[in-house]
């Protein structure tokens, strides 16, 4: 029999989940309706954040909280080239400018005295990214903050359920944007939250969420009626529906077993495949739980042997993937004027890594599959 394909990461839904969502097909509300509620309760709930704004994409809830955080025209961003596009692309939106700076080598998270060194008269935001799932340097990284006046917003898309110093993700920034695309720790199918201790910022980014509506008595300017309503800033349909939030619900529910299981495999892999002098594996400070979300290979020997070995796995049907190309590598920052060259351990970085399969439904025999195709990946290539 030939074996399956095992993917680098996928959703795990059950029975409870599908069931969730077919109860809002036939109730009475599709959006806007009590599951958006009861999902942003949850979200509270859950992280220990006060107040969660829930959004239709992870991107959409960066979006949402840089305008919280007033970011405008002629700003300027600090964050890590090592993540997706979306967390820079956001500022952009706004039109606001990011200054990268490097990263730890050692997590691939955004190296906190890199920081000090980009902050200029223009810098409004520090945007730490939990690469993989491990909470970046929130104590040094707020302090740098409140000593320069900025704001920090956590782009949590991998973290949702860990800790830093035994404090949950979703209380260690300003904001935290969050994403529930289905390969992250839960799903929506897409949807993100913005959560956040802060009332006023709950208060922007729920109406930037909503074509910056609002219906606050306290904020009308005139009342002409019971039908009136006023807009008072640009926002966006950036509404998540009660479809995507029902299924949010039931799957917080299983937030911590699914982070339990990904760390019993982050575990299985650290022990079987440390005898590998080439690789370089994972570490995990000790103030810090990762909600593993990626499991990251570095290969010391570089980018051709990472191609090479990245190829032998695909053609062993293990779906191994590449995070990230730095977002200032792509043609539409270089044309901005980034260049390569300019951040050398994100970019080693980038040279060297693998990213695992971890999933929840990962089986111990697709580990153990995982790990016999590296080491032959690693004979073949040498
Ligand atoms: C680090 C990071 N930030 C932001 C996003 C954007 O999230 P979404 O795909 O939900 O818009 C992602 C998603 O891949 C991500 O990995």
């Amino acid at each position: 029999m030939s074996e399956s394909f095992i993917p680098y990461g996928r959703q795990s839904l059950d029975e409870s989940d599908i069931q969730q969502v077919i109860d809002v097909l036939r109730s009475d509300f599709l959006t806007t309706g009590p599951a958006v509620n009861a999902f942003e309760q949850q979200l509270c709930r859950c992280s220990q954040a006060p107040h969660a704004v829930a959004v239709s994409s992870g991107t959409a809830a960066l979006h949402t909280a840089y305008f919280a955080a007033g970011l405008q025209a002629g700003d300027e961003i600090i964050t890590t080239p090592l993540t997706f596009a979306a967390t820079a692309n956001a500022a952009l939106y706004l039109g606001a400018k990011v200054r990268f700076v490097d990263v730890d080598p050692a997590t691939g998270n955004i190296n906190p005295s890199a920081i000090e060194t980009a902050i200029t008269d223009r810098t409004r935001l520090i945007v730490p990214v939990d690469y993989t799932g491990l909470p970046a340097d929130y104590d040094t990284i707020s302090t740098i903050a409140q000593k320069h006046h900025l704001t920090v917003v956590a782009d949590a898309a991998h973290s949702l359920g860990a800790t830093y110093h035994e404090r949950p993700v979703g209380t260690l920034a300003d904001m935290t944007a969050t994403s529930f695309h289905p390969v992250k720790p839960i799903t929506t199918a897409e949807g993100g939250a913005v959560l956040t201790s802060n009332s006023q910022y709950a208060i922007r980014a729920a109406r930037f969420r909503t074509h910056g509506v609002t219906r606050d008595p306290e904020l009308l300017h005139e009342q002409q009626g019971p039908w009136w309503y006023e807009m008072h800033d640009l926002g966006l349909n950036y509404r998540i529906s009660d479809i995507h939030c029902a299924l949010g619900v039931s799957q917080l529910r299983k937030l911590e077993s699914f982070i339990t299981r990904r760390r019993q495999i982050a575990e299985m892999y650290t022990q079987q495949l440390a005898d590998q002098d080439d690789l370089i594996l994972p570490v995990t400070p000790e103030h810090c739980q990762s909600g593993w979300h990626l499991y990251v290979i570095r290969i010391r020997q570089g980018a051709a042997r990472r191609k090479a070995v990245v190829e032998y796995l695909h053609q062993h049907k293990i779906g191994v993937q590449i995070h990230y190309i730095p977002v200032h590598y792509h043609p539409y920052y270089q044309q901005l004027g980034y260049q390569r060259g300019s951040l050398p351990h994100a970019e080693t970085f980038y040279d060297q890594c693998i990213s695992l399969p971890i999933f929840p439904a990962m089986t111990d025999d697709d580990v153990a599959r995982v790990v016999e195709q590296i080491k032959l990946a690693l004979q073949v290539t040498w």
